[in-house]
Protein backbone atom coordinates (compact mmCIF):
# COMPACT_ATOMS: atom_id res chain seq x y z
CA UNK A 1 0.00 0.00 0.00
CA UNK A 2 1.38 3.56 -0.96
CA UNK A 3 1.28 6.30 0.80
CA UNK A 4 -1.80 8.15 -1.08
CA UNK A 5 -3.69 5.24 -1.03
CA UNK A 6 -3.30 4.58 2.39
CA UNK A 7 -4.50 8.24 3.70
CA UNK A 8 -7.19 7.97 1.27
CA UNK A 9 -8.47 4.10 2.25
CA UNK A 10 -8.16 4.13 5.80
CA UNK A 11 -11.47 4.55 7.40
CA UNK A 12 -12.77 5.53 11.39
CA UNK A 13 -13.42 1.87 12.05
CA UNK A 14 -16.75 1.33 14.17
CA UNK A 15 -16.90 -2.41 14.48
CA UNK A 16 -13.67 -4.47 15.14
CA UNK A 17 -13.93 -8.05 15.34
CA UNK A 18 -13.11 -9.93 19.04
CA UNK A 19 -9.71 -10.81 17.88
CA UNK A 20 -6.92 -9.79 19.96
CA UNK A 21 -4.10 -7.19 18.72
CA UNK A 22 -0.62 -7.82 19.27
CA UNK A 23 0.72 -4.79 21.92
CA UNK A 24 4.40 -5.34 20.49
CA UNK A 25 2.57 -4.18 17.06
CA UNK A 26 0.79 -1.36 18.85
CA UNK A 27 3.85 -0.26 20.39
CA UNK A 28 5.60 0.07 16.74
CA UNK A 29 3.20 1.97 15.30
CA UNK A 30 3.55 4.37 18.19
CA UNK A 31 7.16 4.26 17.80
CA UNK A 32 6.80 4.95 13.94
CA UNK A 33 4.34 8.06 14.89
CA UNK A 34 6.95 9.46 17.13
CA UNK A 35 8.89 10.29 13.98
CA UNK A 36 5.96 13.37 13.31
CA UNK A 37 6.82 16.47 13.05
CA UNK A 38 6.87 18.47 16.43
CA UNK A 39 8.11 21.99 16.66
CA UNK A 40 11.59 22.08 18.75
CA UNK A 41 11.23 18.28 19.48
CA UNK A 42 9.01 18.97 22.15
CA UNK A 43 7.34 15.40 21.69
CA UNK A 44 4.30 16.39 23.63
CA UNK A 45 2.68 13.28 22.92
CA UNK A 46 1.39 11.64 25.95
CA UNK A 47 -0.05 8.11 25.39
CA UNK A 48 -1.64 5.11 27.81
CA UNK A 49 -3.01 2.31 26.97
CA UNK A 50 -6.66 2.06 28.93
CA UNK A 51 -7.36 -0.78 30.91
CA UNK A 52 -10.48 -3.01 31.49
CA UNK A 53 -11.84 -1.00 34.82
CA UNK A 54 -10.99 2.55 33.19
CA UNK A 55 -12.69 1.26 30.41
CA UNK A 56 -16.30 0.31 31.93
CA UNK A 57 -15.63 3.46 33.87
CA UNK A 58 -15.96 5.33 30.51
CA UNK A 59 -19.12 3.98 30.02
CA UNK A 60 -18.54 4.77 25.87
CA UNK A 61 -21.78 4.32 24.09
CA UNK A 62 -20.17 1.25 21.94
CA UNK A 63 -17.48 0.43 24.45
CA UNK A 64 -15.36 1.89 21.07
CA UNK A 65 -16.58 -0.70 18.67
CA UNK A 66 -15.88 -3.50 20.70
CA UNK A 67 -12.14 -2.51 19.96
CA UNK A 68 -9.25 -5.03 21.46
CA UNK A 69 -7.22 -2.12 22.39
CA UNK A 70 -7.86 1.30 23.65
CA UNK A 71 -5.08 4.15 23.45
CA UNK A 72 -5.18 7.78 25.22
CA UNK A 73 -3.73 10.44 23.16
CA UNK A 74 -3.04 13.58 25.33
CA UNK A 75 -0.77 16.30 24.46
CA UNK A 76 1.42 18.39 26.93
CA UNK A 77 0.25 21.88 28.19
CA UNK A 78 2.66 24.32 28.32
CA UNK A 79 2.41 28.02 29.98
CA UNK A 80 3.05 29.35 26.67
CA UNK A 81 -0.06 29.30 24.76
CA UNK A 82 1.35 29.06 21.41
CA UNK A 83 3.80 26.17 22.43
CA UNK A 84 0.29 24.53 23.71
CA UNK A 85 -0.99 24.97 20.08
CA UNK A 86 1.63 23.59 18.69
CA UNK A 87 2.03 20.64 21.06
CA UNK A 88 -1.54 19.66 20.06
CA UNK A 89 -0.93 20.23 16.26
CA UNK A 90 1.99 17.85 16.72
CA UNK A 91 -0.02 15.40 18.27
CA UNK A 92 -3.09 15.59 16.12
CA UNK A 93 -0.07 14.51 13.19
CA UNK A 94 0.95 11.83 15.43
CA UNK A 95 -2.83 10.56 15.57
CA UNK A 96 -2.66 10.26 11.67
CA UNK A 97 0.54 9.08 11.85
CA UNK A 98 -0.52 5.89 13.71
CA UNK A 99 -3.58 5.78 12.22
CA UNK A 100 -2.34 5.18 8.78
CA UNK A 101 0.99 2.86 10.03
CA UNK A 102 -1.96 0.85 11.81
CA UNK A 103 -4.21 0.73 8.49
CA UNK A 104 -0.72 -0.12 6.60
CA UNK A 105 -1.10 -3.62 8.35
CA UNK A 106 -4.53 -4.46 8.49
CA UNK A 107 -5.65 -3.18 11.78
CA UNK A 108 -8.14 -0.10 11.65
CA UNK A 109 -8.79 2.77 14.37
CA UNK A 110 -11.07 4.17 15.86
CA UNK A 111 -10.90 8.13 17.00
CA UNK A 112 -13.08 9.24 19.76
CA UNK A 113 -13.40 13.14 21.41
CA UNK A 114 -15.13 11.27 25.02
CA UNK A 115 -11.94 11.52 26.91
CA UNK A 116 -12.37 16.04 26.12
CA UNK A 117 -15.68 15.90 28.53
CA UNK A 118 -14.40 16.90 31.88
CA UNK A 119 -15.75 14.11 33.74
CA UNK A 120 -13.55 11.59 31.35
CA UNK A 121 -10.66 13.44 32.15
CA UNK A 122 -11.20 13.24 35.35
CA UNK A 123 -11.75 9.45 35.13
CA UNK A 124 -8.53 9.65 32.77
CA UNK A 125 -6.97 11.91 35.08
CA UNK A 126 -5.49 13.77 32.73
CA UNK A 127 -3.95 17.34 33.82
CA UNK A 128 -5.90 20.65 33.33
CA UNK A 129 -3.01 22.13 31.46
CA UNK A 130 -3.37 18.93 28.77
CA UNK A 131 -5.26 18.52 25.47
CA UNK A 132 -6.97 15.58 24.82
CA UNK A 133 -6.10 14.90 21.52
CA UNK A 134 -8.73 11.48 21.18
CA UNK A 135 -8.56 8.28 22.48
CA UNK A 136 -8.92 5.51 20.18
CA UNK A 137 -9.94 1.96 19.52
CA UNK A 138 -7.27 -0.03 17.78
CA UNK A 139 -7.80 -3.44 16.51
CA UNK A 140 -9.15 -5.56 13.25
CA UNK A 141 -12.06 -3.85 11.10
CA UNK A 142 -15.85 -6.00 11.56
CA UNK A 143 -16.46 -3.81 9.00
CA UNK A 144 -15.19 -0.97 6.79
CA UNK A 145 -17.59 1.88 6.03
CA UNK A 146 -17.70 3.42 2.64
CA UNK A 147 -15.43 6.75 2.29
CA UNK A 148 -17.36 9.89 3.05
CA UNK A 149 -16.95 12.17 0.06
CA UNK A 150 -14.99 15.42 0.47
CA UNK A 151 -14.96 18.52 -1.26
CA UNK A 152 -13.18 19.06 -4.24
CA UNK A 153 -10.09 20.73 -2.80
CA UNK A 154 -10.29 23.18 -6.00
CA UNK A 155 -13.23 24.41 -3.98
CA UNK A 156 -10.73 25.40 -0.44
CA UNK A 157 -7.64 26.30 -2.60
CA UNK A 158 -6.76 29.77 -3.92
CA UNK A 159 -4.36 31.55 -5.13
CA UNK A 160 -2.55 34.60 -3.53
CA UNK A 161 -1.43 37.51 -5.25
C1 LIG B 1 -10.65 15.66 16.57
C2 LIG B 1 -11.53 14.52 16.11
C3 LIG B 1 -12.48 14.00 16.95
C4 LIG B 1 -13.30 12.95 16.53
N1 LIG B 1 -14.23 12.45 17.41
C5 LIG B 1 -15.03 11.46 16.99
C6 LIG B 1 -16.02 10.93 17.86
O1 LIG B 1 -16.14 11.34 19.02
N2 LIG B 1 -16.82 9.97 17.40
C7 LIG B 1 -16.70 9.47 16.12
O2 LIG B 1 -17.48 8.59 15.75
N3 LIG B 1 -15.76 9.93 15.28
C8 LIG B 1 -14.93 10.92 15.68
N4 LIG B 1 -13.95 11.39 14.83
C9 LIG B 1 -13.78 10.74 13.51
C10 LIG B 1 -14.56 11.45 12.42
O3 LIG B 1 -15.93 11.37 12.68
C11 LIG B 1 -14.20 10.80 11.08
O4 LIG B 1 -12.83 10.92 10.84
C12 LIG B 1 -14.99 11.46 9.94
O5 LIG B 1 -16.36 11.14 10.02
C13 LIG B 1 -14.50 11.04 8.56
O6 LIG B 1 -14.56 9.63 8.44
P1 LIG B 1 -13.28 8.78 8.03
O7 LIG B 1 -12.22 9.04 9.07
O8 LIG B 1 -13.74 7.35 8.02
O9 LIG B 1 -12.85 9.23 6.66
C14 LIG B 1 -13.15 12.41 15.23
C15 LIG B 1 -12.14 12.94 14.39
C16 LIG B 1 -11.35 13.97 14.81
C17 LIG B 1 -10.28 14.52 13.88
Amino acid sequence: MNTIEAITSRRNIKQFKADAIDKEKVIAWLEAASYSPNHRMTEPWQLAFVGPETRAELNHKTDFGGAPLVVLMTSKGSALPVEKEENAYAVACFAQSFMLAAHSEGAGTFWSSLAAAPKMREILGIPDEDVVIGIFGVGYPEEVPPAKPRTSIQDKLFELP
